[in-house]
């Protein structure tokens, strides 16, 4: 079997589409691979054992070129939809920090205000990201990973989604039981969750504010997933959402 079928086998494998270009002793680093590999059989003939290879020179035994576009990386919009997700949490993590404790006699303006809108952004960009995510396929799971570790991922993945989800839900009920004007973008006004003065809304408060650091110590994990595939499996991980 030719190279280029092997690859094409895999990418099938995984449910993608793989573009092979082919071409003989395409560009100067081919001819300096093909040369080396004379004086040198040891060294790799293909990389169509990794599926993931962005952009990869592979050579078949024959000295043929191929040069690999794959599909199996992240698409720019959900590559956007991630940074931006991140990018609002870490806002949003340093406003609960930072903002003044939430009494009975807190007025919903300055540091909380900017809370309550980063808030509501995120809950808008979460629904936007699902919708999109069931609109569109996203890239398998490295077949070179351990299966627990996959179930892993994918669990620690869905948890963040629904934890991304609940956590400003529930403070968006909190707001409501306090009689607070909650805004989408600064200018659409959001229908109250609970009613003013609600037990559960006042509860829901307690309950937003300790699972929002449930929230971060997946994040946390996910954060060390990423890193550890990055510098210690040396896979293609991390920079396939890059
Ligand atoms: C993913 C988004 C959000 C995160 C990560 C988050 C995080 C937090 C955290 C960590 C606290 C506790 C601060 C502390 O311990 O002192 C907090 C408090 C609070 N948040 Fe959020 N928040 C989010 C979205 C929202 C939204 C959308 C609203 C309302 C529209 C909101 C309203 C509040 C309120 C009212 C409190 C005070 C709760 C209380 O003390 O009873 N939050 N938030």
């Amino acid at each position: 079997m030719g190279v280029e079928e092997i690859f094409a086998n895999d990418a099938r494998r995984e449910g993608q589409s793989a573009i092979v270009e082919q071409g003989r002793f395409g560009d100067v680093f081919t001819a300096a691979y093909v040369a080396l590999q004379k004086l040198s059989p040891k060294l790799p003939l293909s990389d169509a054992s990794d599926p993931c290879a962005v952009g990869t020179n592979i050579l078949s035994p024959d000295g043929t070129h191929m040069k690999i576009r794959s599909t199996l990386t992240y698409s720019a919009p959900a590559r956007v939809f991630h940074w931006l997700t991140a990018l609002l949490l870490l806002v949003q993590f340093a406003l609960a920090v930072v903002m003044p404790d939430v009494t009975r006699d807190t007025k919903p303006d300055g540091l909380i205000a900017w809370h309550l809108g980063v808030g509501m952004s995120i809950v808008l960009l979460v629904i936007i990201r699902l919708f999109w995510r069931s609109t569109h396929s996203v890239p398998p799971e490295l077949p070179t990973l351990p299966k627990p570790l996959r179930v892993l991922a994918a669990l620690t993945h869905w948890c963040l989604y629904a934890l991304l989800l609940v956590v400003p839900i529930m403070g968006w009920a909190n707001a409501s039981s306090r009689a607070w004007d909650v805004m989408l973008l600064g200018a659409v006004p959001m229908p109250a969750l609970s009613p003013a003065g609600s037990p559960i809304g006042h509860a829901l408060g307690d309950w937003h504010g300790n699972l929002a650091w449930v929230l971060l110590a997946l994040i946390g994990m996910h954060v060390a997933a990423a890193l550890y595939h990055h510098f210690v499996l040396r896979d293609q991980t991390l920079r396939r959402m890059l």
